[in-house]
């Protein structure tokens, strides 16, 4: 997977213009503000996924400005290709000239990992963010993933809905019959995805902690549900498990006025040395944590798909001693990769890259 040319119009404080990416390291260096994180935002849409800063779409338009567009050259499946990115109230995309019925339909044609200081929320932040990253990193390697996910959050809305409107309604008994068979059947898929996801993705994970930490410690991801006995169960058994942990549930969700169990409401534990690193990791084990997990993302991507995704890696270097950063570096060599910085010197020092200096919006060589 390569970038070879990118093009943006009115794109966030980006001055209209193009990246020639080089096919190794490239590094955006600049001040702070200058629009080095709005050029890695701009290349990530192309995977199809929302932007990693969680931006609404009509954010990433230039202020004042109705539209915006993004165009890349790439090359995957060993052939060029182009894709565009057109933001106009909402996000459309074409790949080779044909329109695609929605931006995410990129999603697998273009292959990427994103590590942003914004990620450490993933250890901080609450299970969302964490429920998230098996979701997004699922969908790039199974692309139709993407639609068992929107068909739950439907089926989960017209649940709560009827969790919300109370039990004194007219055929609520049959409406919840309902509702929980279909919310069981596309929930199941979701636990058995994620739990399917991390069996291959936490042993990539603890191998990266164990050379970002010099074999010190020791790192788990451990799936946590809210519906009893899913491990290693069959899609279908799971369904049934999820179908009667509802029913069970319905007197309490009406109660709440949602929906308390099911898969959108599951979470991953970070385990460093057995302990959850949300409680107990020091910062550096949180950030080389979330590294070896987005880093463990782009070495399953590259085995399911044989294609080395790109590497968009936002300041990730600066809270790093230079062993780690070396690590790293290292660890993704052979893969085109795209590091922003303030300062570019230590880097420099550990590889042969290209810099890009960004300004006010506008890039140079
Ligand atoms: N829609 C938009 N239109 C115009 N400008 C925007 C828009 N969205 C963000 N900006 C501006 O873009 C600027 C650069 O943002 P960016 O996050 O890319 O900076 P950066 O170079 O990564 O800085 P840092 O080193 O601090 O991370 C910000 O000052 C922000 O106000
Ligand atoms: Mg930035």
């Amino acid at each position: 997977m390569q970038v070879t040319r990118l093009t943006f119009e009115r794109f966030r404080n980006l001055k209209d213009g193009e990246f020639l990416p080089c096919s190794g390291v490239n590094v955006i260096t600049g001040e702070n503000a200058q629009g080095k994180t709005n050029l890695l935002e701009a290349i990530w849409l192309f995977t199809g996924g929302r932007s990693f800063r969680m931006a609404k779409d009509k954010e990433l338009v230039a202020f004042d400005r109705e539209d915006s567009r993004l165009q890349m050259d790439f090359e995957a499946g060993n052939r060029q290709q182009t894709a565009a990115i057109t933001i106009k109230g909402r996000r459309s995309a074409e790949l080779n000239g044909i329109p695609q019925s929605s931006a995410a339909k990129l999603a697998g044609v273009f292959c990427g990992v994103v590590f942003s200081p914004a990620h450490l929320s993933l250890i901080k932040g609450g299970p969302q963010e964490r429920r998230r990253l098996m979701d997004a990193a699922y969908c790039q390697l199974r692309p139709s993933y993407v639609k068992v996910l929107a068909d739950y959050a439907r089926v989960l809305s017209q649940r709560n809905a009827l969790c919300k409107a109370g039990a004194g309604g007219e055929g609520a008994d049959e409406l919840f019959d309902l509702w929980d068979k279909q919310l069981a059947q596309t929930g199941c898929l979701l636990i058995h995805s994620r739990q399917l996801y991390l069996r291959r993705m936490a042993p990539q994970a603890r191998r990266i902690y164990e050379g970002l930490s010099g074999g010190k410690e020791d790192f788990d991801l451990q799936y946590r549900s809210t519906v009893e006995g899913i491990v290693d169960r069959t899609a279908a058994e799971i369904a049934q498990l999820l179908y009667d942990e509802l029913r069970r549930h319905r007197a309490a969700d009406l109660a709440a006025g949602f929906t308390t169990v099911g898969p959108h409401r599951d979470d991953l534990e970070v385990l460093i040395n057995g302990n959850p690193a949300r409680q107990f990791g020091s910062q550096g084990q949180q950030r080389s944590a979330v590294l070896a997990m987005k880093l463990a993302e782009a070495t399953l991507l590259q085995e399911v798909t044989g294609e080395k995704p790109v590497a968009l890696l936002d300041d990730v270097m600066s809270e790093l001693d230079i062993s780690r950063q070396d690590y790293i570096l290292n660890h993704i060599q052979d893969w085109q990769v795209f590091i922003t910085c303030c300062d570019s010197t230590s880097i420099f020092k550990l590889i042969n890259g290209r810099e890009f200096r960004m300004s006010g919006g506008k890039l140079s060589t």
